[in-house]
């Protein structure tokens, strides 16, 4: 019998499993458009409602990696690495560790994604440096881990179609928070990208898809198999997404936070967790014998500015102004309007809302509400205080960047719900929640 797409979105609605076989023609139907959007969005939130089997959330990944071209990077270097995140506000992990484990000798390939949700897309925030291209053929991908050690490239329309596709459809049709379709999403980028060592930082919290610590390392630890059973090297963190990471929110606003971060002049949370990230994905790769030569070999570049230096060459090698690292107020787009918002009360923080803010910053023009929406780089919010703090009322809680003043005042009064405070002191929540290993899983 003739499959349909139609009956396996009855099939998923109705709670039951689908096969390996179901799935990729559904799969490889809708990455050759042969199956519409309207039901691939049916399908997804079938899945998102109903949930898949482990058998099942491997086979989506498995189909998606094959959905186009897939590469391989042993002519490259014997071990290439890469790290991904789940989705966060604030997230700009990618940039700042990109540089610094490739400074400290480990060449890193990533292939990123764009905003989904309230979260924000490393690529959407890198084409705010004038020039800068996330599109690179095979070729150029893999010349530029040779010749720098670190390329940051989007989705072709080889690589891993089937993602590139429904990324965007779930983006704008709520069904971005389901374990099987975030696990397959990425593990299918991993796959598809060619690298050999994968770290995986899944972000837990009110900013993040997975909102509790059992959903999150449920997610980890599915990924973290699949990864194992496509013969890479996988581990996982699961790290806080209750407040923002860093102190900006906003794409350009972010680029500048990381180049700050390299130059050794981050916020102590940002910079704690790419040191402690870019260690851990040195001992990944055999490039250091123990916790403390990893550690002292990422400080290094941070202080020596190889770091920083391997940030301009990357920025070239991708048409962007290398130019953005001395000078990010000029290189930058900056928003007309910048506005504070001050603390009505006095008292510790005991709650900066995360996804608060990356909404806000879509409602700001920062993200997208559907499917292509140009977006404007220039608006976020930086903040000034975060959990743990203690502020006098009338204090600037943060800085609103925006295009008008009426979205100042708007954005103001929905970051205001973010914010609760204590009379007693609060301490801030533990950056690194859990690491998952290989051996840690049955
Ligand atoms: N990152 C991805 O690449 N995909 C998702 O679905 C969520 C985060």
């Amino acid at each position: 019998m003739t499959m349909r797409a139609v009956d396996i979105i009855a099939k998923k609605r109705d709670g039951q499993a689908l096969s390996a076989e179901e799935i990729d023609f559904f799969i490889q139907g809708y990455a050759r458009d042969e199956i519409p959007d309207y039901q691939a969005a049916a399908w997804c939130m079938a899945v998102l409602l109903r949930g898949m089997t482990h058998e099942e959330t491997t086979a989506l990944t498995l189909s998606m990696a094959r959905s186009g071209k897939q590469l391989d990077l042993s002519d490259v270097a014997p071990l290439v690495a890469d790290k991904h995140s789940t989705g966060g506000v604030g997230d700009k992990v990618t940039m700042a560790l990109g540089p610094v484990v490739a400074a400290a000798g480990q060449p890193v390939g990533k292939m990123s994604g764009r905003g989904l949700g309230f979260s924000g897309g490393t690529l959407d925030k890198l084409e705010s440096i004038p020039g800068w291209s996330a599109e690179r053929s095979e070729q150029e991908f893999k010349q530029q881990i040779r010749e720098i050690g670190l390329v940051v490239a989007g989705q072709t329309r080889e690589l891993v179609p089937a993602d590139r596709k429904l990324y965007a459809l779930r983006d704008v049709t709520a069904t971005v928070p389901s374990l099987p379709l975030i696990a397959s999403s990425v593990m299918s980028k991993k796959i598809a990208a060619g690298a050999n060592v994968i770290l995986l930082d899944v972000k837990v919290g009110v900013g993040a898809f997975m909102e509790t610590l059992e959903d999150a390392v449920e997610l980890a630890e599915t990924m973290v198999a699949i990864g194992r059973l496509a013969g890479r090297r996988v581990a996982a963190r699961v790290t806080d997404m209750n407040q923002p990471l860093g102190r900006a929110v906003g794409n350009a606003l972010e680029v500048k936070e990381a180049l700050a971060t390299l130059r050794g002049e981050g916020p102590p949370d940002f910079t704690e967790l790419i040191l402690t990230e870019a260690a851990h994905l040195l001992m990944m790769c055999e490039r250091a014998d123990d916790e403390q030569s990893a550690r002292r070999a990422v400080e290094e570049t941070l202080s020596s500015g190889t770091a920083l230096e391997k940030f301009r060459a990357f920025v070239a090698a991708q048409g962007g102004d290398p130019a953005v690292v001395d000078e990010p107020d000029r290189l930058l787009p900056q928003a007309p309007v910048q506005q504070d918002l001050l603390s009505p009360r006095a008292g510790y923080l005991s709650a900066v809302n995360a996804r608060v803010f990356g909404m806000t910053t879509v409602h700001l023009g920062g993200g997208r509400l559907r499917k292509g929406d140009p977006i404007d780089r220039s608006v976020g919010v930086v903040l000034h205080a975060k959990i743990g703090d203690y502020v006098e009322k009338g204090q600037p809680l943060c800085t609103i960047h925006a295009r008008n003043e009426a979205d100042a005042a708007q954005a103001a009064e929905e970051l205001l719900a973010a914010y609760d405070w204590s009379e007693q002191p609060v301490s801030p929540p533990a950056l690194i929640k859990r690491t998952i290993q290989p051996d840690d899983i049955p």
